[in-house]
């Protein structure tokens, strides 16, 4: 089984592109610390301690054993467990918090409760005007026209239809539009491409589309399948675009138009059960088109309150304020936006230029935000590069980094300390201010970069784990654990267990093996994909994630490698092709290699792009004649290459069944273009062996 996505490719889409803007704002911050150590004197320090010694804060507690955080069920395999959840030792799941809110159509009316009507979606018309809100009540109103007139359209309960915008109240109107008539939310989104989304759009037959402008609706009209019948635009979309969807036999509305039409028609609303499909999230892994990641109201449901549960006394609540800018199109920001809604609290969308984060952050002051590693980094480089040219801002940020850490460790969390006022005011300022709770996910993040944001912040911050197949988090850090370098315990809707990986050595008695995953959070299957299905979850439903994780003595995860693609040959032997593919591409003759086999067969066989200017110099060198196809036919060519790539094979330890027994020279090298190749350079292993198809059937013919 290869299930393809790992912590990695999880939310590397989640990624967001250029943060460049927000990081100069914390350099211009970093002027104006250096200034403040210009003026630094001794005393200042010697006062700066004695008002830290009146001014000592109290700690907190934290709410489950540190040395302890994952109990295990008992029986004979290890299965960790939560502590934020009584019935879990019985092998029980958190599945929500109250009985009669269990689909995100009742944890929105909630929040509406909650809030007592305040303030819910939040935007900015320019860069310097001040946020303007819609309360609940108008949103829901809105809402429920727009799923009415969804109907109108002639959309129908339980259909599927797709958005394809950036983060934007729109957005929410139209996912509520959507609970509020059991409709089934499908994102689509940039890094998809215009065939992967072509592909989406057939194997939903969605009919109906929410786009953000003319050009996202040019771009599902140049691919368009016969399904697509309505595109429904927030912005408004040129007279040539409407002629072209006319041509297409599409029509376009306007998304006020939708409400009016809504309105006008009030159909009653017709509410989803916590058993129907939610969402249809569509991923897209290194191999094959994208899979589409079914969630139901009840998985959703039971992903966000077990976090929430787990956010101890930090948990969110009516009153906060939370920046919106990772994209919509995928679960963690989703269920963070969704936890939001539930106590009442309000969202903000960034302008939608991510250049400007920290303008839209200084106006919003949130209180919570969601983060990605590569963000957070930057900051971090930032500083750590502007500290480097003075060794006197080094030492004082060294020394106020110590002392912070410290305070964190015993269980002191705040931001009006003196080291606060002194070093790290600016970074927290940068942030807006008021933040009082951040969430990391998607990537693993360096130790010392959590730590620095802990220490900057003053606020809680937790790092998470998690999937798409399991709605969101799957582990998350705990309040008072400030050691980093792991991704805490199990949330309460879920158990997790690790099992053997023997091909790479990774063994659950050893604690260390794949991370599987089973509870109410865990998907219902890819959409008409039953294959695929059966690989990701066996027959007991456990989630097999694909990623490798080690269990710390305290209970708490740390996510250490990513199980290969692998298979068996006939007579039972492992094959890691990666893992033989990097030693062959050792040999100064490859360029690149695939290497294949099947589990009927034997051995295993390659396909080889030479290197071309090493091949036509030992061309030239051996009076051998020829164009790289040629050469690529030659006897004595092939030869010559294969016998290197087998020496060097055996000088890296290969097992002769670990060596291929044939290959086949190919002049083209595997690309991006011609979609051999994913755009991080990675092999579409799939795509490969459909091209290669009749090469491979023929090497193995004549092996047989
Ligand atoms: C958890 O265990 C690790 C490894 O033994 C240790 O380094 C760390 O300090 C522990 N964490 C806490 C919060 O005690």
């Amino acid at each position: 089984m290869t299930p393809e996505k790992s912590v990695l490719a999880y939310i590397n889409h989640l990624i967001v592109s250029n943060f460049s803007y927000f990081l100069d704002e914390i350099d211009g911050y970093l002027y104006y610390f250096g200034g403040t150590l210009g003026t630094l004197t001794l005393t200042s320090v010697a006062a700066s301690i004695a008002y830290y010694l009146v001014t000592r804060p109290i700690p907190e507690k934290p709410l489950v054993p540190l040395e302890n955080q994952s109990p295990l069920l008992e029986g004979p395999e290890q299965i960790h467990v939560s502590k934020f959840y009584k019935e879990s030792k019985n092998g029980k799941f958190v599945s929500y918090i109250t009985e009669n809110v269990r689909t995100l159509y009742q944890t929105f009316r909630e929040g509406a409760y909650a809030s007592n009507n305040g303030p819910c979606l939040g935007w900015r018309e320019t860069l310097t005007s001040p946020y303007q809100w819609i309360n609940y009540d108008e949103a829901l109103l809105r809402a429920k026209n727009f799923g009415s007139g969804m109907l109108a359209l002639g959309a129908r309960p339980k259909q599927l239809i797709g958005i394809y915008s950036q983060n934007r109240p729109e957005w929410i109107l139209y996912e509520q539009a959507c609970y509020s008539f059991s409709l089934v939310v499908v994102p689509l989104y940039d890094t998809l491409g215009p065939d992967a989304c072509a592909f989406i759009i057939r194997q939903t037959e969605m009919s109906i589309i929410i786009v953000e402008d003319d050009a996202k609706a040019s771009m599902l009209l140049e691919k368009a399948p016969r399904s697509l019948k309505i595109i429904v635009s927030i912005k408004p979309i040129r007279q040539t675009t409407l002629e072209r969807a006319r041509s297409r036999g599409v029509q376009i509305f306007s998304f006020i138009d939708v409400e009016k039409l809504g309105a006008k028609g009030n159909h009653p609303e017709v509410p989803p059960t916590s058993e129907d499909l939610c969402t249809v999230c569509y991923t897209s892994g290194t191999t094959g088109n994208p899979k589409g990641v079914m969630l139901t109201h009840g998985n959703v449901v039971a992903g966000v309150c077990a976090v929430i549960l787990q956010m101890g006394d930090h948990r969110i609540r009516a009153g906060d304020v939370m920046i919106s800018f990772l994209p919509l199109a995928h679960m963690f920001e989703r269920c963070c936006e969704n936890g939001i809604y539930y106590v009442g609290g309000c969202v903000g969308f960034y302008s939608g230029d991510i250049k400007e984060l920290t303008n839209d952050l200084k106006m919003l002051k949130p209180t919570v935000m969601p983060a990605v590693p590569r963000l957070l980094n930057r900051v971090y480089d930032k500083i750590q590069n502007d500290i480097s040219a003075s060794s006197l801002k080094r030492g004082l940020f060294n020394m106020a980094l110590k002392a912070k850490e410290k305070e964190i460790a015993r269980g002191v969390l705040r931001r009006n300390g003196c080291w606060d006022k002194l070093v790290f005011k600016k970074v927290h300022q940068a942030f807006g201010g008021n933040l009082r709770l951040m969430v990391v996910g998607s990537a693993p993040l360096a130790g010392n970069v959590l730590t620095f944001m802990r220490c900057a912040l003053g606020c809680l911050v937790l790092e998470g784990y998690g999937q798409t197949e399991c709605t969101g988090a799957i582990t998350l850090t705990v309040q008072g654990d400030h050691v980093p370098n792991h991704v805490g315990p199990p949330v309460s809707c879920n158990a997790v267990k690790l099992v053997d990986v023997p091909e790479m050595e990774y063994f659950a008695n050893q604690n260390t093996g794949e991370v599987c995953v089973r509870g109410s959070n865990v998907f219902h299957g890819y959409y008409k994909d039953a294959e695929k299905t059966a690989e990701a979850i066996d027959t007991e439903g456990w989630h097999h994630t694909g990623d490798v994780g080690m269990w710390l003595p305290n209970g708490t995860l740390r996510i250490i490698d990513r199980r290969k693609h692998i298979f068996k040959l006939s007579q039972g032997e492992y094959i890691v092709p990666e893992k033989i593919e990097n030693i062959y591409t050792l040999s100064q003759y490859v360029n690149q290699v695939y290497v294949y086999g099947e589990s009927l067969k034997s051995c295993i066989i390659a396909v080889v792009v030479p290197d071309v200017d090493v091949l036509k110099q030992w061309a030239t060198e051996n009076n051998v004649r020829g164009t790289l196809s040629v050469l690529c036919n030659n006897k004595n060519v092939k030869e010559l290459i294969m016998n290197d790539m087998l020496n060097w094979g055996k000088q890296s330890g290969l097992k002769s069944f670990e060596q291929v027994k044939d290959i086949y020279m190919h002049p083209d090298p595997f690309s991006v273009q011609n979609g051999l190749l994913t755009p991080t350079f990675k092999a579409k292993r799939p795509q490969l062996k459909s091209y290669f198809k009749p090469q491979l059937e023929d090497m193995y013919k004549h092996l047989d």
